[in-house]
């Protein structure tokens, strides 16, 4: 008898553990109102955009599940975010680096980003594919680039970045897609233990 109890018991915490409780609410509302906060410093052409990042109440759409170009992992964490062609002008000075740690996946090409890629991408320490292709980001390509141990893919062309490729830039051992053109880079690629599938930096 009591071991039927037990059986039953068991099958209800199991019932319990995996039911989907929506955690959004404690893991990604800071992420979710840190992207908030860099929303407000961008201009945006994109309607999707503007109409599903809004500050949450219960009628707002959750970030997790409605937020436009934006995934979460299973513990509501934000782990991807994709605002590839969304008419954004703006820089990445308001970008919460520090909060969005969990970010995999970082897509912000054909857009017009300006202004400096900061080195606090640094912070983004399990990003594996970095995007930032077709926009006016200038300066240099910022040498922590080279801390992001677990890159596969790294685009940066069509933008106004000057000066050398980062020898940190060979470090990134896992990296297979690395393309760099039309910028105005100088130099020679790094010495790399990389094995790329593709590369094209088209250096002067
Ligand atoms: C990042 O993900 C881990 C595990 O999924 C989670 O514990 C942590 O709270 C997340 N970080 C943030 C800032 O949400
Ligand atoms: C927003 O971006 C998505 C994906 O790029 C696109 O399908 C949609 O048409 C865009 N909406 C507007 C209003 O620009
Ligand atoms: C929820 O937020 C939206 C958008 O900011 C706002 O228009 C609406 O009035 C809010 N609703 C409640 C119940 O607070
Ligand atoms: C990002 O979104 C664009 C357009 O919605 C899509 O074509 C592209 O494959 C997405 N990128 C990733 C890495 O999922
Ligand atoms: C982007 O914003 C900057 C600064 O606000 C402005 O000077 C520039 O003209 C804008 N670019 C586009 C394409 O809207
Ligand atoms: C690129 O940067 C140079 C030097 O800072 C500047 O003169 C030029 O106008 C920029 N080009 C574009 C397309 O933003």
């Amino acid at each position: 008898m009591s071991s039927i109890f037990l059986l039953i018991f068991s099958l209800a915490l199991l019932i319990i553990t995996l039911s989907p409780i929506p955690n959004f609410a404690s893991a990604s509302l800071e992420e979710a109102n840190a992207l908030l906060k860099w929303k407000a410093s961008l201009q945006i052409q994109n309607n999707s955009l503007v109409s599903s990042w809004l500050p949450m109440n219960s009628t707002t759409p959750a970030p997790c599940t409605s937020w436009f170009g934006v995934v979460c992992n299973d513990d509501g964490s934000i782990h991807r975010l994709n605002l590839t062609s969304s008419g954004l002008n703006g820089t990445l000075q308001e970008f919460p680096f520090s909060l969005l740690h969990n970010l995999t996946h970082f897509e912000l090409s054909v857009n017009t980003f300006f202004g400096p890629i900061p080195p606090e991408i640094q912070l983004l320490s399990k990003l594996v594919y970095l995007d930032f292709s077709a926009n006016r980001f200038s300066g240099v390509i910022p040498p922590e680039i080279g801390k992001l141990a677990g890159l596969k893919t790294l685009h940066l062309f069509e933008n106004n970045l000057t000066g050398s490729i980062p020898q940190e830039i060979g470090q990134l051992t896992s990296l297979y897609e690395l393309a760099l053109y039309d910028n105005s880079l100088q130099g020679v690629l790094p010495p790399s233990k990389a094995k790329f599938e593709k590369l094209d930096l088209s250096l002067s």
